[in-house]
Protein backbone atom coordinates (compact mmCIF):
# COMPACT_ATOMS: atom_id res chain seq x y z
CA UNK A 1 0.00 0.00 0.00
CA UNK A 2 1.38 3.59 -0.49
CA UNK A 3 0.79 6.53 0.79
CA UNK A 4 -1.18 8.22 -2.04
CA UNK A 5 -3.79 4.87 -2.07
CA UNK A 6 -4.51 6.08 1.66
CA UNK A 7 -8.21 7.44 2.26
CA UNK A 8 -7.25 11.48 2.75
CA UNK A 9 -8.06 12.39 5.73
CA UNK A 10 -11.63 14.41 5.30
CA UNK A 11 -12.24 13.19 2.18
CA UNK A 12 -13.81 9.57 3.59
CA UNK A 13 -17.17 12.26 4.17
CA UNK A 14 -19.42 8.87 4.05
CA UNK A 15 -17.27 7.10 6.66
CA UNK A 16 -15.60 9.30 8.85
CA UNK A 17 -14.27 6.43 11.26
CA UNK A 18 -12.36 5.01 8.55
CA UNK A 19 -10.68 8.10 7.32
CA UNK A 20 -9.69 8.74 11.49
CA UNK A 21 -8.10 5.15 10.94
CA UNK A 22 -6.14 6.07 8.35
CA UNK A 23 -4.93 9.28 9.82
CA UNK A 24 -4.07 8.15 13.33
CA UNK A 25 -0.32 6.77 13.62
CA UNK A 26 0.40 4.99 16.42
CA UNK A 27 3.92 5.56 17.84
CA UNK A 28 5.29 1.99 18.76
CA UNK A 29 7.48 3.37 21.23
CA UNK A 30 9.07 0.48 23.02
CA UNK A 31 12.22 -1.81 23.94
CA UNK A 32 11.64 -5.21 22.49
CA UNK A 33 9.68 -6.45 19.06
CA UNK A 34 7.63 -8.50 21.38
CA UNK A 35 6.55 -5.79 23.37
CA UNK A 36 5.60 -3.96 20.02
CA UNK A 37 4.25 -6.96 18.72
CA UNK A 38 1.66 -7.24 21.53
CA UNK A 39 0.93 -3.68 21.17
CA UNK A 40 -0.15 -4.19 17.10
CA UNK A 41 -2.19 -7.08 18.23
CA UNK A 42 -3.70 -5.52 21.14
CA UNK A 43 -5.03 -2.19 18.39
CA UNK A 44 -6.01 -5.00 15.24
CA UNK A 45 -8.40 -2.56 13.30
CA UNK A 46 -8.17 0.28 15.37
CA UNK A 47 -5.53 2.39 13.01
CA UNK A 48 -3.74 2.26 9.91
CA UNK A 49 -0.20 2.93 10.62
CA UNK A 50 2.30 2.35 12.88
CA UNK A 51 5.35 4.65 13.86
CA UNK A 52 8.70 2.85 14.24
CA UNK A 53 11.24 5.27 15.89
CA UNK A 54 14.79 5.39 17.46
CA UNK A 55 13.95 2.88 20.40
CA UNK A 56 12.40 -0.07 18.85
CA UNK A 57 14.48 0.11 15.77
CA UNK A 58 18.08 0.27 17.50
CA UNK A 59 16.87 -2.65 19.63
CA UNK A 60 14.82 -4.62 16.77
CA UNK A 61 16.12 -4.04 13.76
CA UNK A 62 14.58 -3.95 10.47
CA UNK A 63 12.88 -7.36 11.37
CA UNK A 64 9.94 -5.53 13.25
CA UNK A 65 9.14 -3.30 10.48
CA UNK A 66 7.97 -7.05 8.09
CA UNK A 67 6.14 -8.22 11.33
CA UNK A 68 3.96 -4.93 11.22
CA UNK A 69 4.24 -4.84 7.13
CA UNK A 70 3.14 -8.61 6.97
CA UNK A 71 -0.10 -7.79 8.72
CA UNK A 72 -0.81 -4.98 6.11
CA UNK A 73 -0.43 -2.07 8.16
CA UNK A 74 1.20 0.62 6.67
CA UNK A 75 5.33 1.79 8.27
CA UNK A 76 6.21 5.53 9.41
CA UNK A 77 9.62 4.68 10.02
CA UNK A 78 11.06 7.67 11.98
CA UNK A 79 14.76 7.61 12.26
CA UNK A 80 15.31 11.37 12.27
CA UNK A 81 18.26 11.38 9.58
CA UNK A 82 20.83 14.09 10.14
CA UNK A 83 24.40 13.84 9.05
CA UNK A 84 26.31 14.80 5.93
CA UNK A 85 24.29 14.88 2.64
CA UNK A 86 26.30 11.99 1.55
CA UNK A 87 25.50 9.70 4.69
CA UNK A 88 21.98 10.34 4.66
CA UNK A 89 21.25 10.07 1.17
CA UNK A 90 22.69 6.72 1.80
CA UNK A 91 20.17 5.85 4.55
CA UNK A 92 17.42 6.93 2.86
CA UNK A 93 18.21 4.33 0.23
CA UNK A 94 18.30 1.96 2.97
CA UNK A 95 15.40 3.10 4.61
CA UNK A 96 13.54 2.87 1.36
CA UNK A 97 14.56 -0.77 0.69
CA UNK A 98 13.14 -1.73 3.72
CA UNK A 99 9.41 -1.01 2.06
CA UNK A 100 8.77 1.48 4.62
CA UNK A 101 5.91 4.04 3.50
CA UNK A 102 6.94 7.32 5.60
CA UNK A 103 10.42 8.30 6.99
CA UNK A 104 11.89 11.05 8.40
CA UNK A 105 15.25 13.36 7.92
CA UNK A 106 15.32 16.72 10.07
CA UNK A 107 15.04 19.87 8.33
CA UNK A 108 18.15 21.51 9.96
CA UNK A 109 20.29 19.11 8.32
CA UNK A 110 20.54 22.10 5.28
CA UNK A 111 19.59 22.59 2.05
CA UNK A 112 22.22 20.13 0.60
CA UNK A 113 21.23 17.79 2.74
CA UNK A 114 17.88 17.66 2.02
CA UNK A 115 18.41 17.97 -1.78
CA UNK A 116 20.89 14.61 -1.19
CA UNK A 117 18.14 13.07 0.58
CA UNK A 118 15.61 13.46 -2.50
CA UNK A 119 17.56 12.39 -5.04
CA UNK A 120 18.00 9.06 -3.15
CA UNK A 121 14.98 8.21 -3.97
CA UNK A 122 14.95 9.05 -7.80
CA UNK A 123 14.06 6.24 -9.65
CA UNK A 124 12.79 3.78 -6.73
CA UNK A 125 9.13 2.50 -7.55
CA UNK A 126 6.85 3.07 -4.99
CA UNK A 127 9.15 5.48 -2.70
CA UNK A 128 8.37 5.89 0.69
CA UNK A 129 7.10 9.82 1.48
CA UNK A 130 10.10 11.39 2.70
CA UNK A 131 9.25 13.57 5.38
CA UNK A 132 11.06 16.73 6.78
CA UNK A 133 11.05 17.38 10.83
CA UNK A 134 10.97 21.10 11.88
CA UNK A 135 11.17 21.44 14.97
CA UNK A 136 10.80 18.69 17.55
CA UNK A 137 7.55 19.12 19.55
CA UNK A 138 9.20 19.06 23.06
CA UNK A 139 11.41 22.03 22.14
CA UNK A 140 10.20 25.13 23.52
CA UNK A 141 11.56 28.80 23.18
CA UNK A 142 14.01 28.36 25.95
CA UNK A 143 15.08 24.87 24.33
CA UNK A 144 15.90 26.39 21.10
CA UNK A 145 17.42 29.40 22.27
CA UNK A 146 19.57 27.27 24.08
CA UNK A 147 20.91 25.71 20.80
CA UNK A 148 21.96 29.16 19.24
CA UNK A 149 18.71 29.32 17.72
CA UNK A 150 17.75 33.24 19.02
CA UNK A 151 13.61 32.30 17.11
CA UNK A 152 10.57 31.54 18.39
CA UNK A 153 9.50 27.38 17.52
CA UNK A 154 7.51 28.92 15.48
CA UNK A 155 9.64 31.13 13.79
CA UNK A 156 11.96 28.47 13.09
CA UNK A 157 9.00 26.15 11.54
CA UNK A 158 8.35 28.88 9.52
CA UNK A 159 12.14 28.89 8.57
CA UNK A 160 12.55 25.37 8.58
CA UNK A 161 9.52 24.46 6.38
CA UNK A 162 10.45 27.22 3.69
CA UNK A 163 13.28 25.94 2.85
CA UNK A 164 12.38 21.96 2.77
CA UNK A 165 9.68 23.13 0.23
CA UNK A 166 12.17 24.73 -2.36
CA UNK A 167 14.29 21.16 -1.56
CA UNK A 168 11.31 19.64 -3.35
CA UNK A 169 9.43 18.55 0.40
CA UNK A 170 5.95 17.97 0.65
CA UNK A 171 6.09 16.40 3.97
CA UNK A 172 6.47 18.07 7.17
CA UNK A 173 6.28 16.92 10.63
CA UNK A 174 5.83 20.13 13.38
CA UNK A 175 3.61 20.47 16.61
CA UNK A 176 -0.15 21.30 16.59
CA UNK A 177 0.67 24.90 17.33
CA UNK A 178 1.92 25.49 13.90
CA UNK A 179 -0.27 23.19 11.78
CA UNK A 180 -2.38 26.27 10.91
CA UNK A 181 0.24 28.03 9.45
CA UNK A 182 2.40 25.33 7.76
CA UNK A 183 -1.14 24.37 5.78
CA UNK A 184 -0.66 28.01 4.51
CA UNK A 185 2.26 27.43 3.33
CA UNK A 186 2.31 23.90 1.96
CA UNK A 187 -1.67 24.29 0.48
CA UNK A 188 -4.00 21.19 0.21
CA UNK A 189 -1.04 18.75 -1.38
CA UNK A 190 1.45 19.27 1.86
CA UNK A 191 1.23 16.17 4.03
CA UNK A 192 1.33 17.37 7.20
CA UNK A 193 2.37 15.01 10.51
CA UNK A 194 1.56 16.20 14.05
CA UNK A 195 3.03 14.45 17.01
CA UNK A 196 2.55 16.20 20.48
CA UNK A 197 -1.47 15.26 20.48
CA UNK A 198 -3.19 14.83 23.97
CA UNK A 199 -6.51 13.83 24.73
CA UNK A 200 -7.97 16.72 26.85
CA UNK A 201 -6.88 15.64 30.69
CA UNK A 202 -3.72 13.35 29.31
CA UNK A 203 -0.54 13.82 30.61
CA UNK A 204 1.57 16.10 28.40
CA UNK A 205 4.97 14.34 29.62
CA UNK A 206 8.27 16.00 27.92
CA UNK A 207 6.11 17.18 24.95
CA UNK A 208 5.75 21.18 25.11
CA UNK A 209 3.74 22.58 21.96
CA UNK A 210 0.43 20.10 22.48
CA UNK A 211 -2.80 20.46 21.64
CA UNK A 212 -6.42 17.63 21.17
CA UNK A 213 -6.58 15.51 18.31
CA UNK A 214 -9.57 17.40 17.34
CA UNK A 215 -7.53 20.71 17.39
CA UNK A 216 -4.99 19.40 15.08
CA UNK A 217 -6.78 18.08 12.70
CA UNK A 218 -9.42 20.95 12.25
CA UNK A 219 -6.48 23.55 12.00
CA UNK A 220 -4.87 21.11 9.50
CA UNK A 221 -3.53 18.14 10.31
CA UNK A 222 -3.27 15.09 8.05
CA UNK A 223 -1.95 12.75 10.29
CA UNK A 224 -1.72 12.50 14.23
CA UNK A 225 1.02 10.47 15.72
CA UNK A 226 -0.20 9.22 19.20
CA UNK A 227 2.33 7.74 21.53
CA UNK A 228 1.58 7.44 25.08
CA UNK A 229 -1.88 8.49 25.81
CA UNK A 230 -2.31 4.52 23.68
CA UNK A 231 0.79 2.77 24.26
CA UNK A 232 0.54 3.76 28.29
CA UNK A 233 -3.00 3.62 28.52
CA UNK A 234 -4.51 0.51 30.40
CA UNK A 235 -6.48 -0.60 27.36
CA UNK A 236 -4.99 1.00 24.13
CA UNK A 237 -7.42 0.04 22.28
CA UNK A 238 -10.05 1.86 24.75
CA UNK A 239 -7.45 4.72 24.51
CA UNK A 240 -7.44 4.53 20.50
CA UNK A 241 -11.04 4.00 20.37
CA UNK A 242 -11.49 7.62 22.21
CA UNK A 243 -9.40 9.36 20.19
CA UNK A 244 -10.82 7.60 16.95
CA UNK A 245 -14.17 8.82 17.78
CA UNK A 246 -12.96 12.37 18.46
CA UNK A 247 -11.27 12.58 15.15
CA UNK A 248 -13.98 11.00 13.04
CA UNK A 249 -16.45 14.00 14.47
CA UNK A 250 -13.58 16.43 13.82
CA UNK A 251 -13.48 15.05 10.11
CA UNK A 252 -17.06 15.00 9.86
CA UNK A 253 -17.68 19.04 11.39
CA UNK A 254 -18.38 20.95 8.32
O1 LIG B 1 4.25 9.61 23.40
P1 LIG B 1 4.04 10.76 22.46
O2 LIG B 1 2.60 10.86 21.97
O3 LIG B 1 4.56 12.07 23.01
O4 LIG B 1 4.93 10.37 21.19
C1 LIG B 1 5.15 11.26 20.14
C2 LIG B 1 6.02 10.58 19.12
O5 LIG B 1 6.26 11.50 18.07
C3 LIG B 1 7.38 10.15 19.62
O6 LIG B 1 7.66 8.89 19.01
C4 LIG B 1 8.35 11.19 19.12
O7 LIG B 1 9.61 10.66 18.78
C5 LIG B 1 7.65 11.68 17.87
N1 LIG B 1 7.95 13.06 17.46
C6 LIG B 1 7.75 14.15 18.25
N2 LIG B 1 8.07 15.41 17.79
C7 LIG B 1 8.56 15.57 16.56
C8 LIG B 1 8.75 14.45 15.74
C9 LIG B 1 8.42 13.20 16.21
O8 LIG B 1 7.26 14.01 19.37
N3 LIG B 1 8.80 16.78 16.07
Amino acid sequence: MSISQETPPGSAVHDPFAAARNSLIVALDVPSAADATSLVDRLEGQCGWFKVGLELFTAAGPAVLETILRRGHCVFLDLKFHDIPNTVAGAVRSAAALGVHMMTVHASGGPAMLAAARAALQGIAHPPELLAVTVLTSMDVEQLNATGIPAAPAGQVERLTRMALAAGFRGFVASPQEVAHLRGLTGPQGILVIPGIRPAGAESGDQKRIATPSQALRQGASYLVVGRPITQAPDPAQAAQAILKEMAAALNAP
